[in-house]
């Protein structure tokens, strides 16, 4: 299995759409995925299910490990699609994180997801590469950072690079898979610009050729608590995700060459 945790520096730059429209792509792909939401707002389940708040969730599995991962399993529409909301214990959160008791316990979560059979586990994380972040993080295979293509994101960058290297010292094997562009608007000279700042800041290989383009269709997917490929009209959109899934898929096969 591999395990992925999405996440940034900074909120609201789009880590739960993408988290959400990704772990879709790799499910259509025909790979079983799960989805988590390690995020104590609980934004996914919030999005995908109405009654997210009374799931018992991640932070659930964090505040009494000896919890079955089948009680914290919710399936989708999708056969090889399946969730793990963020859950009743999210306040748990408040006080952890950085200690090695939450560490064993995301990585007891990882093994247990693994031995299941997940091919990909998804994490969406809250903002920020500190507290129980840092754990998942510590924990995950790989990183994959959104970063919003406005100017102040890329103010964020060089905090972005200090948390990952704090983060490669917990977890020498983390992959960096990189930055990927999101809410891009493609039509104006600005968007251009902060790729090509965000160009002068990283190495190559840790920016993603796919960029999320902004559009409202993710409002309407949000509000629906769907991935946009199932919208009228979200057909072009998904086939980003598509793109980004096989970019993932081409840079886990080389992780040798990564930073
Ligand atoms: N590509 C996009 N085009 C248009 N709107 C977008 C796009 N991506 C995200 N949004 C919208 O921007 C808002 C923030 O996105 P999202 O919740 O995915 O960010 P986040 O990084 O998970 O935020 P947080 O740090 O609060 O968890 C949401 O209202 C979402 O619908
Ligand atoms: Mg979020």
């Amino acid at each position: 299995m591999t395990s992925i945790a999405v996440s940034s520096q900074k909120g609201g730059v789009g880590k739960t759409t993408l988290s959400i429209n990704l772990a879709h792509a790799f499910a259509r792909a025909g790979l079983r995925t799960l989805l988590v939401d390690a995020d104590p707002q609980g934004s996914v389940g919030h999005s995908l299910t109405r009654q997210s708040r009374l799931l018992t969730g991640f932070y659930d599995f964090l505040a009494d490990p000896r919890l079955p991962l089948e009680r914290l399993l919710v399936p989708t529409r999708l056969a090889t699609l399946a969730l793990v909301a963020s859950g009743q214990a999210s306040d748990y959160e408040a006080g952890g994180g950085g200690t090695g008791t939450h560490l064993a316990r995301v990585r007891g979560f990882l093994r247990l997801v693994a031995d299941r059979g997940f091919e990909v586990c998804l994490l969406d994380t809250a903002a920020g590469l500190f507290g129980i972040t840092s754990d998942v993080v510590a924990s995950a295979d790989a990183i994959l950072i959104p970063q919003q293509a406005e100017p102040l994101g890329i103010r964020s960058v060089p905090k972005l690079l200090e948390g990952l290297t704090r983060l490669r010292i917990m977890n020498p094997r983390l992959n960096v898979l990189g930055v990927c562009l999101s809410m891009v608007q493609p039509e104006l000279a600005e968007s251009h610009q902060i790729a090509a700042a965000l160009r002068g800041l990283l190495p190559p290989e840790w920016i993603f050729q796919t960029q999320i383009p902004r559009d409202p269709l993710f409002l309407r997917a949000s509000a629906r608590g769907l991935p946009i490929g199932v919208l009228d009209g979200g057909a072009a959109i998904q086939s980003v995700f598509e793109a980004l899934r096989a970019e993932i898929v081409a840079k886990l096969a080389q992780p040798a060459a990564l930073g």
